[in-house]
């Protein structure tokens, strides 16, 4: 068993995640969150939505998972949302070209479909499920189509990312945040993709859960107002230059950006703040590090896009977050769309002075030629750019009719104007987390064993292997297990007592009376409990109970009276047992 399968075999074991439809005997690219699972995840949702939302106060936003045909026409995604999907013709399965050749060329990414299928021929790619021979390539649109509504209802789109509300919304949220910049909005939710033929387990699903924040920035000025938090913190980039040479560097914040490695300041914010949202999380920071997109790898929306790839033991460095620079492009591709003018207003801190060009149709020359058109042909040349008037004649549109009007019917001025402020169209700085390749990653980079002594153990031998999960202590999905020493009536009552002062704490707890106490902290071990309070003989006496931490297997007795706020503090405060539960 590799590490994908020990981590995934352990997870269905004890409830975490297993795949969808078992019953049924499952399909690719779906899985169940179990009892352990989503409150896993949660906890992770919960932790971004503490960064995001709370911290960044970037308001979290809930839009239909279905989106309308226009939407995805002007995001880019009915068009240029697509893999290069290639058959067998003897069995049928589909695979995806670009990777059937990811043995013989290592950036099959940006390659053509007559290129890939001109290595598939030269290389004899045979397919791998019956050898046959593949047809030609052709791209595969991953948006899972529908229809709102019976008959020839609209078509519809289940969305392929959670940003497009945002930008669809972006009016509203501009009205929201006072039409002052920057701002921005989040969504955790459900996004699907057809995937052509998911074979990574878990890595790559088609209904997955993505959590995106939105920030629509002035783009005169990415400069940004807290870079000081993170100056000093140390980043491990793998930039487009360093891919040339093979290794990634460790520097700063601030190095990145004065040497232009990263582009500019709100982007280095950006990039921070997910290396600090995922090691807070547990993930371990030799194993992560920031890949900066090559140009001929950039989403059709992005100019810059840093990914932050977390290390598995089975897929390499694996993609969680994508933090990308989409400039204006979706807000002007909406507003085209729409018809709308999606901008904002700055109004300058001083008013300024600009020369203006002035076009000044003569009446008196136009009335006698054009009549009763006169008027909305004069507003129209007025509308007119200034190269309209380099010829002898002005060609003008009204309602559909052209007209023709000499040059020296209309005079020109410079005219010197007072300007208060501009309409910007803002950019957009995202970063998208895939919260279940992270979920799947905390699982790996958690996952332990350790040879210990029977001491600690229900088995006779002197060593057994246990299996323990390292999570983060606020981020274990059971909190604190509460366990009576034995099965018995006296201790059973004062230990369900004090699982249910925990849970009044607002702990999860679980409740475990069944086993040796040995099988017992295994149990836990294995889901990540990162306490164990043990409820035995003395307790009656002295009102006392042992607490067992999960890494060190060391206990201490502690009071009982104070129980709840001491394992509260080294949950959620981080703090050691001598101080937890005691005024700071
Ligand atoms: N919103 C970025 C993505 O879904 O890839």
């Amino acid at each position: 068993m590799d590490r994908y399968e020990q981590v995934i075999e352990l997870a269905k074991r004890r409830g975490f995640l297993w795949n969808s439809f078992e019953l049924y005997g499952g399909t690719a690219g779906f899985y169940d969150y179990g009892p352990l699972g989503s409150t896993l995840k949660r906890r992770i949702e919960q932790i971004w939505r503490e960064i995001y939302v709370i911290q960044e106060g970037f308001m979290e936003i809930e839009c239909p998972t279905i989106g309308i045909e226009e939407v995805f026409i002007a995001s880019g995604h009915v068009g240029g949302f697509s893999d290069p999907l290639c058959e067998c013709k003897q069995c049928g399965e589909a695979f995806r070209a670009d990777h059937l050749i990811k043995h013989i060329v290592e950036e099959a990414d940006g390659l053509s479909n007559e290129e890939l299928d001109s290595i598939i021929a030269q290389h004899n790619v045979k397919c791998p499920e019956c050898g046959g021979e593949f047809g030609k390539t052709y791209e595969f649109n991953l948006m899972f189509k529908t229809q709102i509504g019976p008959g020839n209802g609209r078509k519809g789109y289940l969305r392929p990312e959670t940003a497009q509300g945002m930008f669809v919304d972006f009016l509203r949220l501009a009205r929201y945040y006072r039409d002052k910049l920057p701002f921005g909005a989040t969504q955790i939710g459900k996004s699907y993709r057809n995937e052509i033929s998911p074979r990574q387990g878990v890595i790559r699903l088609r209904e997955f859960t993505q959590a995106e924040a939105e920030i629509f920035i002035d783009p005169r000025n990415k400069k940004h107002p807290n870079i000081q938090r993170f100056e000093n913190t140390l980043l491990n980039l793998y930039s487009d230059e360093a891919q040339d040479m093979g290794e990634s560097q460790i520097m700063t914040v601030k190095e990145a950006v004065s040497k232009g490695i990263i582009a500019h300041e709100f982007l280095a914010y950006q990039v921070a703040l997910v290396n600090h949202f995922l090691q807070r999380v547990g993930i371990s920071p030799d194993k992560l590090r920031f890949r900066q997109h090559r140009k001929d790898e950039m989403a059709h929306y992005a100019i810059d896009c840093w990914d932050a790839e977390i290390l598995t033991e089975r897929f390499g460095w694996v993609e969680v977050v994508g933090i990308a620079d989409r400039t204006d492009y979706d807000l002007s591709a909406h507003a085209n769309m729409s018809k709308t003018e999606l901008s904002i207003y700055i109004e300058y801190e001083q008013p300024r002075m600009v020369e203006k060009f002035v076009i000044r149709p003569n009446m008196g020359k136009m009335g006698p030629v054009f009549k009763g058109k006169a008027k909305l042909i004069a507003e129209a040349l007025k509308a007119l750019p200034k190269e309209a008037f380099e010829n002898d004649e002005i060609k003008v549109s009204v309602d559909g009719e052209i007209f023709i009007v000499p040059r020296d019917m209309v005079e020109f001025a410079h005219e010197t104007i007072k300007v208060s402020g501009e309409n910007i169209v803002p950019h957009v700085i995202e970063p998208s987390f895939g919260i279940d390749r992270i979920f799947y990653a905390l699982l790996e980079h958690a996952y332990d064993e350790e040879v210990v002594s029977t001491k600690d153990s229900v088995e006779h031998n002197d060593e057994e292997t246990r299996i323990v999960l390292r999570f983060k202590k606020e981020v274990s999905p059971v909190n604190v297990a509460v366990l009576p020493l034995l099965t018995r009536q006296e201790l059973i009552e004062p230990s369900k007592e004090i699982a249910n002062r925990l849970r009044e704490k607002g702990l999860l707890v679980a409740y475990d009376d069944s086993g040796t106490i040995g099988r017992r902290y295994r149990r836990n071990d294995e889901i990540g409990t990162p306490y164990c309070v043990t409820i035995d003989y003395d307790t009656l006496k002295d009102g006392t109970v042992t607490i067992r931490d999960r890494d060190s297997m060391q206990q201490v007795r502690a009071e009982v009276a104070t129980i709840e706020e001491v394992l509260y503090d080294m949950i959620y405060r981080d703090k050691k047992f001598e101080t937890a539960g005691k005024p700071v």
